[in-house]
């Protein structure tokens, strides 16, 4: 019996003035799952989480969410729909509080002005900011603004949440509170997360698949155990530096 696809991704390819940063890529998402991204820098896994979350558009295939067609739609719309992202690169609004930085993501969903507050505070204290609340978010040192970034997402309630290295910068104890957390999203909330993560200690314990990335291409998909024992994605890592793949 086919499961039901939640995202699927066919066929995507993007050049950026003749390099070929996608190139077919394809796979599908089940509710629920929790799929890790791996592959080597410049291999295409940020620019996969552009495509998908519409802030570029891409020059084939299509990526659809739920049973719409939302290749190339705005990120707001995608957004509003239930798939969310977070950033590689952090950019909170300075001059405002962490509090006001959440309840500024949550906006969009029309709701009174008050639940809308009292939700963005449940958010900075699931995330372990709570006593961080009402300081500016320039305050925050990087496992801080990492945590940020995740709560502007979780404000926005996603059915499927992209994460792009949100434990790069921690050191391995700020990484366990946030695994628990993104663990916790999915037993709790039943969110559907895809991860891209270097950090492979956290690629084996949280997903349930992972597609690896190479120039563009789909190298491999399959259980961690598998495509890190795949002599293929082995051989796209050689030459990495050693930190970077390694827990
Ligand atoms: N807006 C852009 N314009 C031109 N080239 C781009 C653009 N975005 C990405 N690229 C190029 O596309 C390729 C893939 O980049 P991308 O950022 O998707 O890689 P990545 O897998 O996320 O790498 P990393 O692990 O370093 O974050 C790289 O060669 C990059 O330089
Ligand atoms: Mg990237």
């Amino acid at each position: 019996m086919a499961a039901v696809k939640l995202l699927d991704v066919d066929g995507v390819g993007k050049d950026f003035r003749g390099l070929r940063a996608l190139s077919e890529v394809g796979f599908e998402v089940e509710p629920g799952e929790i799929l890790g991204i791996i592959g080597p820098n410049g291999a295409g896994k940020t620019t996969l989480f552009n495509v998908i979350s519409g802030a570029i558009a891409p020059d084939t295939g299509r990526v659809v969410f739920g049973r719409k067609d939302v290749t190339g739609a705005a990120p707001h719309r995608i957004a509003r729909a239930g798939m969310v992202r977070t950033f590689q690169l952090m950019r909170p609004f300075g001059s405002m509080s962490v509090l006001e930085n959440v309840g500024l993501a949550a906006q969009h969903r029309r709701q009174p002005l008050r639940r809308l507050r009292g939700e963005a505070m449940d958010v900075v204290e699931r995330v372990g900011l709570g006593p961080w609340a009402h300081r500016p978010a320039t305050e925050l040192p990087t496992a801080g603004l990492k945590r940020l970034e995740l709560a502007r997402a979780l404000a926005m309630r996603p059915k499927v949440l992209l994460l792009d290295e949100v434990l790069a910068g921690l050191v391995p104890a700020e990484r366990e509170p946030v695994l628990d957390l993104l663990a916790a999203l999915r037993e709790e909330d039943g969110t559907t997360l895809l991860f891209i993560e270097h950090i492979m200690a956290a690629v084996m314990r949280l997903s349930d698949r992972v597609l690896v990335l190479d120039q563009g291409r789909v190298l491999a998909t399959g259980s961690a155990e598998q495509v890190t024992s795949d002599p293929r994605v082995i051989e796209a890592y050689l030459g990495e530096e050693p930190g970077d793949a390694e827990d």
